[in-house]
């Protein structure tokens, strides 16, 4: 009997009742398998299957997983966040155990010329690194200096964004009262760190963060940024990481049931292989994802990454995941993601000791790295959607696939706003997407034709739907894109 018929045999248990001892499937098999072996073969799909299991004597007791109740908010824990999210600094307990990390590494103080002057080169190459095309790239992390660049250069500006988005599952209602967190490609421990920090806002909220890395100079730093920050809440455990490769998770002892599942800047990194490939790999983590659980997939916003993000998203959802956000299918069509560059934005950070430092030289922003902005996809297994479209009855609205047939008309259409403003003071822009477009589409708003009722284009949120009536369609020859021209006449409406 293979794996996937004894599965189904579970499943098909698990559907006449509401518990059984796992044993009890040992009668349905051709070929006799211990209970040990039934455990290994059905641990990884437990929380695919919606079921739970307890080691009980040789036994164990199979369940339905119940449902973790969410996490809401109370509004001390709002205010507390909106004074959170304005911090622009990371805790000065992080900005200096890094310092001191990095002196402990080099052996000499981080000040010193000659570690900057290294830290210097170590933060230029890895950025060129980054330019390159995905398979000509050779980010490893083996040699200490890529680490100690990484967490002078990156490892701030990564800290600060995972508080945004951890901050909008938290206003979603996505956390949990226990969570169960699995960050893979953790690098130095961005995301458990930011977990840890994040949940002290929280009043009575708990989470478990376990993670997956394959480099041992980056455990090594996760390890000592852990050992003197994590200690600092007891609501979060951050489980020591495991030493493994995320393209083989069929190897790694996991959590049965994740509630969120990380990959931060990460799989960008696994250049070899196609998108089926890494779809793949996410398919596999996606088993152990608890069936009202995220995976959040977080990458840089430059264009190749971000489109490459974008690609696999939607391989994803092909194979079964639900986008929650930021993207809304109006139409409920699939959609054309290969020229789809969207990025969120944050406020920029304050620059850390070490980043002025570094910056006293010849070419000073090289070594500050203050943006936030970030693409990002959140995706379930229970089809919710943090945006729900209800397209209003009298509204006849165009696809956005249908613009190239109306150019020099005026049209409606019902999309969400994917980009913060691209354009200038004099002539605003903003990408558009309904799911249905192959061409990008902005939206054009000339700073003199702004009028309150079409001021919510500028100050909707990222992915926010808006019905937008009577824009004038233009090709843009230069981009292969068209431009929906807004005017004092265009109404825009959020759709809520
Ligand atoms: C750019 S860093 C991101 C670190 C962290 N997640 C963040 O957002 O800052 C990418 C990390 O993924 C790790 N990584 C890349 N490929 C991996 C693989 N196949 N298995 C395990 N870790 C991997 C690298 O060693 C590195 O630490």
């Amino acid at each position: 009997m293979t794996g996937k018929q004894f599965l189904s045999t579970v499943k098909y248990v698990a559907g006449t009742k509401p518990a059984f001892l796992l044993s009890e499937i040992a009668v349905y098999l051709d070929e006799p398998l211990s209970v040990g072996q039934m455990y290994a073969l059905l641990q990884p799909h437990l929380a695919a299957l919606g079921l739970a299991a307890q080691k009980t004597g040789e036994d164990y007791a199979i369940s339905r997983l119940q449902p973790s109740p969410p996490y809401i908010l109370n509004a001390a824990e709002e205010k507390r966040l909106d004074a959170y999210l304005s911090l622009g600094s990371m805790p000065s307990v992080l900005e200096t155990v890094i310092e001191q990390y990095i002196s402990g590494k080099t052996g000499k103080d981080w000040s010193d010329p000659v570690i900057l002057e290294r830290l210097r080169r170590a933060i230029v190459a890895q950025k060129d690194d980054y330019w390159k095309p995905a398979d000509k790239r050779s980010l490893q992390y083996t040699k200490g200096y890529a680490v100690l660049g990484y967490l002078a250069y990156h490892f701030p500006v990564y800290f600060m964004q995972a508080r945004h988005l951890l901050a909008q599952m938290a206003r979603d209602g996505l956390l949990k009262q226990e969570m169960t967190i699995l960050d893979l490609g953790t690098g130095p421990g961005v995301i458990p760190l930011a977990v840890e920090d994040f949940w002290m806002c929280l009043d009575t909220a708990r989470a478990t963060v376990h993670s997956v890395e394959r480099s041992k100079e980056n455990i090594e730093a996760f390890g000592a940024l852990a050992r003197s920050v994590a200690t600092q809440n007891p609501q979060v455990t951050i489980e020591p990481p495991r030493e493994a490769d995320i393209t083989s998770p069929g190897e790694m002892q996991l959590p049965d049931r994740v509630d969120l599942m990380v990959f931060s800047n990460v799989l960008n990194e696994l250049a070899g292989l196609p998108v089926a490939a890494r779809a793949d790999i996410v398919m596999d983590y996606a088993e152990r994802l608890a069936p009202d659980g995220a995976i959040l997939i977080i990458e840089p916003a430059e264009e190749a990454t971000s489109t490459g993000l974008r690609i696999l998203a939607l391989a994803l959802k092909k194979r079964g995941l639900s986008i929650y956000a930021p993207c809304t299918f109006v139409w409920g069509t699939n959609c054309t993601p290969d020229r789809c560059w969207s990025f969120q934005t944050a406020p920029s950070i304050r620059p850390t000791r070490i980043m002025n430092t570094l910056a006293a030289c010849n070419e000073p922003f090289r070594y500050v790295n203050t943006d936030i902005k970030y693409s990002y996809v959140s995706l379930r297994r229970d089809g919710k959607t943090r945006t729900h479209c209800h397209i209003p009855k009298d509204t006849k609205a165009l696809r956005l696939s249908k613009v190239h047939l109306n150019v020099g008309k005026r049209i409606t259409v019902v999309a969400a706003k994917m980009s913060e403003d691209l354009g200038d003071k004099e002539t605003h822009l903003f990408r558009l997407c309904d799911g249905s477009a192959e061409k990008p589409v902005y939206a054009v708003l000339p700073a003199f034709h702004i009028m309150p009722s079409n001021r919510e284009l500028g100050s909707a949120p990222y992915g926010a739907v808006l019905e937008i009536r009577n824009v004038l369609v233009r090709y843009n020859p230069a981009h292969d894109a068209y431009n929906l021209l807004v005017s004092r006449n265009t109404q825009v409406t959020p759709i809520v």
